[in-house]
């Protein structure tokens, strides 16, 4: 494919599986983290995945690069965007993905520290890292927000969450309306329940085998990534393949 994609929170879960699909089509994808072991590591994976014509010792060929960012702090995202523009010079992908969730608790008993943590970066960073990455941005490149289906409904005990999402939801659908004019397209992606370690912190024993997995997603979003340059798909939305849970 050729293009150059950046995913965020791309060391496990759900953008590791993105970044996987990307690189096996043999883009260059830097993905991103705040553990910069496991974000070599995994970095290492995808690597092996390029297709023999591109590996990484042909130059000019598709290359993985593992950045580490956090997504709440403007100076980490800037410095990884300065990167990507003095490397490849453009940027085709876009997949803001790193997220976090929340402990289950009633809003009385919900901490600043609690809501900081889901706004500053389910909302605040998907702000700072689109900001930072559109200035080398073309028509036909691609954006694809990671939401939830908690952008839409709610979780009873999960405020923090369910308030980064639904604000993440209204400023991708802003981000959509303004780039219509500059031919970039932006993409709201809202899984259900996704089998990754996000459940651990607050339902260890869900039953995972009813769950989305991970695959599915990447294959939606290279699907969105691959249609014709003028298709104005707004929304990918997935559901568990066991029922609700
Ligand atoms: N799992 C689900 O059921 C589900 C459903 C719908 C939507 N989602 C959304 O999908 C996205 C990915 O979730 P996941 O389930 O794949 O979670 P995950 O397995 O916990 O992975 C989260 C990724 O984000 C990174 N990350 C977390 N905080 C970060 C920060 N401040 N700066 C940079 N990177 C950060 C993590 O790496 P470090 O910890 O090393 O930074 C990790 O790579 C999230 O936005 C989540 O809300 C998940």
């Amino acid at each position: 494919m050729g293009k150059v994609a950046v995913v965020t929170g791309a060391s496990r879960g759900i953008g590791f599986a993105i970044a996987r699909t990307f690189a096996a089509e043999g883009c260059s994808v830097v993905i991103t983290g705040r553990d910069g072991a496991k974000l070599a590591r995994s970095a290492a994976e995808l690597r092996r995945l390029l297709p023999k014509q591109t590996s990484a010792h042909d130059k000019g060929g598709a290359q993985i690069v593992a950045e580490v960012c956090d997504v709440r702090d403007a100076d980490s995202v800037a410095a990884l965007f300065a990167m990507v523009k003095q490397r490849f010079g453009r940027l085709d992908v876009l997949v803001n993905n790193a997220g976090t969730a929340q402990p289950a608790v009633a809003i009385e008993q919900t901490s600043l520290e609690v809501w900081r943590a889901a706004i500053d970066t389910n909302l605040t960073g998907l702000f700072l890292c689109t900001r930072a990455a559109l200035p080398f941005m073309q028509a036909g490149a691609t954006i694809i927000n990671n939401l939830s289906v908690a952008a839409r409904t709610v979780f009873p005990n999960f405020a923090a969450y369910n308030a980064s999402k639904h604000g993440a939801l209204g400023f991708t659908l802003s981000l959509r309306d303004e780039l219509i004019p500059r031919g970039i397209r932006v993409v709201a992606l809202m899984p259900g329940a996704t089998d990754t370690d996000l459940w651990r912190q607050f339902w260890p024993d869900a039953p995972r085998e009813r769950m989305i997995d991970v695959e599915s997603i990447a294959q939606a979003v290279l699907y969105a990534v691959l249609l014709p340059p003028n298709t104005n798909l707004t929304e990918l939305v997935l559901a568990p393949t066991g029922g609700a849970l």
